[in-house]
């Protein structure tokens, strides 16, 4: 497939300075994984790295932080303080303070599971953070259970959801992807937060302004893509893109690593794994 120019408009990342340092690009903390799903926070994992984050965090439950940590050296896990059932203990909690006011941005979900501990940390943290925070897959799952999901957030927010995530969030099981569209556009004005409408075209928007992807193809449609895009607008929030901005240009590069990457591995053949290994491709085109 002929890769097409890339579009103006896209938001810049200004060169990086020569005395620049890993705080300058950012400290992004990640929350998620379970036992049964170590993956998905390690793609995310890896994908931040990629993505240009300077120190990259994965906090993760304590059973499964050592195969999170043997998937990459290159970034630090931390074990989250919670019990069998997910709950926070109160002795707990000034440790996570602690590690979230050490975080410039912060990204909640990829393969997290839901328990009723899980549910009031992903509200809490919805709640407090007052930075910019990403909510991806079961911590979308998990705010969907909230009265009102979206309402008393502290800080900027991006969520990604696909479309089923979507319907679950709104509580419109059989809604179609195009009203999914207008709904997201005017959800994200009302609560003035940032939707990533994830699909073929996947749409962003901030309520006032939209931006259709042109980039990506269905090699993309296989498990942990998702995971890789959490990642790659994490690293972009840390390097301080404003939530609209880094959303645009983590899909829009995201989507050119899979253009690229198929070139090699067809298709069929991408993995999620593939799609990391081509993300520096797609920097290469935008630079
Ligand atoms: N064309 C272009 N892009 C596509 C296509 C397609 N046909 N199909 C999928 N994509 C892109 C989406 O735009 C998105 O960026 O691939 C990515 C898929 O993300 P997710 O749907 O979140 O899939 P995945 O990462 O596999 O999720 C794993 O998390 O969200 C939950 O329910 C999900 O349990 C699953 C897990
Ligand atoms: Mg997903």
């Amino acid at each position: 497939m002929p890769i097409q120019p890339l579009p103006t408009g896209l938001p810049i990342i200004a060169p990086r300075a020569a005395d620049s340092h890993k705080g300058t690009y950012g400290r992004a903390l990640l929350v998620g994984g379970s036992v049964g799903m170590p993956g998905s926070i390690s793609l995310s994992g890896q994908a931040c790295l990629k993505g240009g984050a300077g120190l990259v965090t994965l906090a993760v439950p304590d059973a499964i932080i050592n195969t999170v940590a043997n998937f990459e050296p290159s970034y630090m896990t931390w074990a989250l303080p919670t019990d069998r059932s997910g709950h926070i203990p109160l002795h707990a909690k000034s440790r996570l303070r602690e590690k979230l006011e050490a975080s410039s941005c912060l990204a909640v979900g990829p393969g997290l599971g839901q328990s009723q501990g899980l549910f009031h940390l992903v509200g809490h943290l919805y709640e407090t953070f007052t930075g910019p925070m990403i909510i991806d897959a079961d911590g979308l799952n998990l705010l969907s259970l909230r009265s009102a999901p979206l309402a008393g957030r502290a800080g900027p927010r991006v969520i990604t959801p696909h479309l089923g995530e979507f319907r679950r969030l709104v509580g419109k099981p059989h809604l179609s992807m195009e009203d999914a569209r207008d709904m997201a556009s005017e959800l994200a004005g009302r609560q003035k937060i940032t939707v990533v409408l994830k699909g073929p075209k996947t749409l962003v928007t901030d309520g006032q302004r939209h931006w259709h992807n042109p980039t990506g193809n269905p090699g993309l449609a296989t498990g942990g893509t998702g995971d890789v895009l959490t990642g790659l607008i994490t690293a972009l929030l840390a390097q301080s893109l404003d939530a609209y901005e880094a959303a645009v240009l983590a899909v829009f590069l995201h989507g050119l690593a899979a253009d690229l990457a198929i070139e090699t591995t067809t298709q069929a053949g991408l993995t999620a794994t593939d799609l990391l290994s081509f993300v520096e491709a797609a920097w290469r085109d935008y630079e």
